[in-house]
């Protein structure tokens, strides 16, 4: 098992800063019951109270491939882990998984250094989250409390299973099975860039990158946050 050093906590700021700053070997891998000050893509907040999993992982970028889709391999192993449970999830681009059209799991890349540190936040046992967040756990979804330690060591060891396997694989080869769980296929999106780009949300690219079908043909965006447009 590649992560097999795991440093368990009970709280911290946030396990991606403990990551960075505490001179970790390659591979490690930290784990907190709660933080107090979790971070979020875009410079998000990311709510973590007691009942979900929070995690980072310290990756060495040489040892890897596919580094540029290394969020999105991680999003479709998740989602597919946790049909597993029997909790159909699927994957909206660039990273996040959804589950009844809510967020139930985000992924943070940082590149810090000469280390990648991938950070996980999986909603599992919470009952409620903030007004204003709309975000659903496990718990919300089958009416089950889990183990979160059983959780945490089921996706580690799935974890462990990718990237053992993308030394070996294009990424063409995981992307038809992206694209099955890609949320909002055929649905008019707004991608939030300057200026915006408005389209039709067709699936993506041999990059991992969104191709949406705009009025001036297919486009395709390599990064950034989309919404759906609002029906007028
Ligand atoms: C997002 O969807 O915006 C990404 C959320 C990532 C949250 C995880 S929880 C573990 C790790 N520590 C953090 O502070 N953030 C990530």
């Amino acid at each position: 098992m590649r992560f097999s050093k795991i440093i368990w906590l009970e709280k911290t700021d946030s396990t991606q800063n403990e990551a960075k700053e505490k001179n970790l070997s390659y591979n490690t891998v930290v784990v907190s019951k709660i933080q107090k000050r979790g971070r979020g893509r875009s410079g998000n907040t990311w709510i973590s109270q007691q009942g979900g999993l929070y995690f980072s992982i310290l990756l060495n970028p040489n040892e890897l491939k596919h580094t540029d889709q290394l969020s999105i391999l991680i999003g479709l192993t998740i989602s597919e882990y946790l049909e597993k449970l029997g909790v159909p999830a699927s994957i909206k681009w660039p990273n996040d998984i959804y589950c009844k059209g809510k967020k139930i799991c985000g992924i943070l890349s940082e590149k810090t250094g000469k280390s990648l540190i991938v950070g996980i936040g999986l909603n599992v046992n919470q009952e409620s989250f903030p007004e204003k967040v709309e975000a659903i756990s496990l718990y919300n979804i089958t009416g089950k409390k889990y183990a979160l330690t059983e959780i945490f060591l089921g996706l580690l060891s799935s974890l462990n299973k990718l990237f053992e396997e993308l030394p070996h694989k294009d990424f063409s080869d995981f992307k038809n099975r992206i694209e099955e769980k890609l949320i909002y296929k055929g649905s008019e999106i707004i991608v939030k860039s300057d200026p915006p780009v408005v389209g039709i949300l067709q699936g993506i690219s041999e990059k991992g990158n969104l191709l949406v079908l705009t009025s001036e043909g297919i486009k395709e965006i390599s990064g950034g946050e989309f919404t759906l447009r609002p029906v007028i």
